[in-house]
């Protein structure tokens, strides 16, 4: 992510395949930059649900914890100007500036606190970026490029708001700042997998504010020797090493590279063995020759004006699922009737939004492309029955820790029935209310015609499960000294864009951002999305866009289609089948 003495910059591809795909925690207890973390494609491990970054090193792993607020974080680097490319001519300001955030950062005894912790880590980042490949930060001077390259500050805020960074900090579950040996200890099970990347034997002094001597390499070896889980160790080869892991006990690789960490400027890099030690059997990673990486390490593309590209090509899943329907596909039929084909159990998430029974005035039908087949102006209990049906089918085909995002509102003319309908659930159901959210639209229009009615500008989301314990993104921030866990902050307030553009045809949309806050917070990649209500695709482009497998179900065909062939080319999609309206 960032150049740091030891980073795994260059090897991280190699690494990556010798991790099994089947783990649930993944920890490195020498994260450093997590290069290997950043260059694992998520996918690829659909039981992933813990990944733990650790460093003894108090600023590494402020950083990475001020990562997951990536929008902070990148508003506190803006602050600081930096080199300039084709700009010859640094400012000296540039270079007092490095100095005093160097002297701050690393000789003041800095006390990291809610209050200082994002300004700490962008002055780090700052330091970190205008030396020389990372090494000796507290001591190392101010590099001065003379306008050849692109400042590297602006590149690290570049992957700030890079989409695939953005997944892989979004993944990071607990950020620590332990001891190798805690966290291994803490972390380890069956389950576990952990890249072991200590500070190199005889290179430790490279490293900043602590030290890594040879009793420290013993404990290692000791305390990977006795662990439950499945690690993978780099070092370069010294004798000891085969008497701590012998050849025969574990699984030695090794490829040729050439060492970063010795490297001068202008200097033949020298040529090194890197080796990689496992605890368990070839069975358990593809051949290293297999497959392709994400690459996450070159410099991100950038538009003219110079914004970031959110809207990139989006990541293929491998494969459908076939759970009685099968995923990535819309379905057109009755939503009853096409639930009752999907096995029990086997959706993570349920992102819908119903008819509200909002077409009781004939002028006023919200499918104006399909007002004969859907009857959005049944009787309130004739349409709390079919709500019954709907919802004895979300419990059964919904995952013990599942989630239903169940969007709904009123109209002037049944104000009540969110309330009934929930009653309703309640009395035939075991599933529960746990959050209910309200979705502030961008805009309206005016209830001008009534003397005493609200002008309604938001709408609700009911959160339902099963259980109180039910799946959520949420990541540990802190863990206090009693124990006690704090987790990242989700508002049950979420302003959203209406829709994604006006639709003929339809006329109760909801948007992509809308559709993505959920997704992102309640499922991972690969899971199963289902919207039993899919209309135009929605919810189904935004898994799609985020990597998860969707069902969509649709009783108008025309609806259906038009889902269809925004999903066939997601990208040019947007641009032909949308006009610019953003109501
Ligand atoms: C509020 S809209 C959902 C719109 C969707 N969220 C979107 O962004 O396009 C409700 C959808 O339910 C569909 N619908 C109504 N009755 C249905 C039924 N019995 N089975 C399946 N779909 C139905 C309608 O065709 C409509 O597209």
């Amino acid at each position: 992510m960032i150049s740091y003495i030891g980073g795994k910059a260059r090897i991280g591809k190699w690494i990556v395949p010798f991790i099994p795909k089947d783990i649930e925690t993944y920890c490195e207890p020498f994260s450093g930059m997590f290069w290997v973390f950043f260059n694992m494609d998520l996918k690829k491990y659909p039981n992933l649900k813990t990944v733990v970054y650790n460093d003894f090193n108090g600023l590494n792993a402020n950083l990475l914890d001020c990562c997951n607020d990536y929008d902070r974080l990148w508003e506190e680097l803006n602050h600081y100007p930096c080199q300039q490319l084709g700009i010859e001519d640094t400012p000296t300001e540039y270079v007092e500036m490095f100095n005093r955030f160097q002297q701050e950062v690393f000789h003041n005894d800095i006390t990291i606190t809610e209050e200082n912790k994002f300004e700490v880590a962008a002055k780090y980042v700052y330091v970190l970026t205008q030396i020389f490949s990372g090494s000796k930060p507290e001591t190392s001077s101010y590099t001065d490029y003379k306008g050849k390259y692109r400042c590297k500050v602006l590149i690290f805020m570049d992957k700030l708001k890079h989409p695939k960074y953005r997944e892989h900090f979004d993944k990071i579950t607990f950020v620590e700042n332990l001891d190798f040996q805690e966290v291994i200890e803490k972390y380890d099970s069956d389950k576990t997998y952990f890249y072991v990347d200590p500070p190199y034997w005889k290179t430790e002094n490279y490293y900043s504010n602590h030290d890594f001597d040879r009793e420290d390499h013993e404990r290692l070896s000791e305390c990977l020797k006795s662990m439950t889980g499945m690690f993978s160790l780099s070092y370069y080869d010294f004798p000891l090493l085969n008497d701590w892991f012998p050849a025969e006990d574990y699984i030695w690789e090794k490829k040729k590279f050439a060492k970063a960490a010795a490297a001068k400027s202008g200097v033949k890099q020298n040529m090194g063995e890197e080796l990689l030690i496992m605890n368990y059997g070839e069975n358990k990673y593809m051949n290293p020759n297999e497959g392709v990486q994400l690459d996450l390490f070159g410099e991100v593309s950038l538009k003219p004006d110079n914004k970031i590209v959110e809207n990139e090509k989006p990541l293929k899943i491998k494969g459908n699922i076939n759970v009685g329907l099968e995923t990535n596909h819309i379905y057109c039929g009755d939503t009853v009737e096409e639930m009752k084909k999907i096995e029990d159990k086997s959706i993570q998430l349920i992102l819908t939004s119903p008819p509200y029974l909002a077409s009781i005035r004939k002028d006023n039908h919200k499918y104006p492309g399909a007002k004969d087949q859907i009857k959005d102006n049944q009787s309130i209990r004739e349409y709390l029955d079919w709500m019954i049906d709907i919802f004895k089918q979300y419990e059964r085909i919904l995952k013990d820790d599942g989630v239903i995002a169940f969007n709904f509102s009123y109209t002037t003319f049944n104000p009540s029935l969110p309330f009934f309908l929930i009653n309703e659930v309640f009395e035939n159901t075991g599933l529960e209310i746990y959050d209910t959210l309200t979705w502030k639209k961008k805009s309206c229009l005016p209830l001008s015609g009534h003397p005493n009615r609200l002008t309604r500008i938001a709408e609700l989301v009911f959160i339902f499960a099963k259980k109180p314990d039910f799946y959520a993104n949420k990541r540990v921030t802190k863990i206090s000294k009693t124990g006690q866990k704090y987790f990242t902050t989700y508002y049950n307030l979420l302003e959203a864009k209406n829709n994604d553009g006006k639709v003929d045809g339809h006329d109760a949309t909801f948007s992509t951002e809308f559709a993505s806050f959920f997704i992102n917070l309640y499922s991972n990649i690969n899971d199963i999305i289902l919207d039993n209500f899919s209309g135009t695709g929605t919810t189904a482009h935004a898994a799609s866009v985020l990597d998860r497998q969707y069902i969509g179900i649709d009783l108008v065909e025309k609806y259906c289609d038009f889902a269809r062939k925004r999903l066939k080319s997601l990208n040019d999609t947007i641009g032909y089948l949308f006009t610019n309206n953003n109501q």
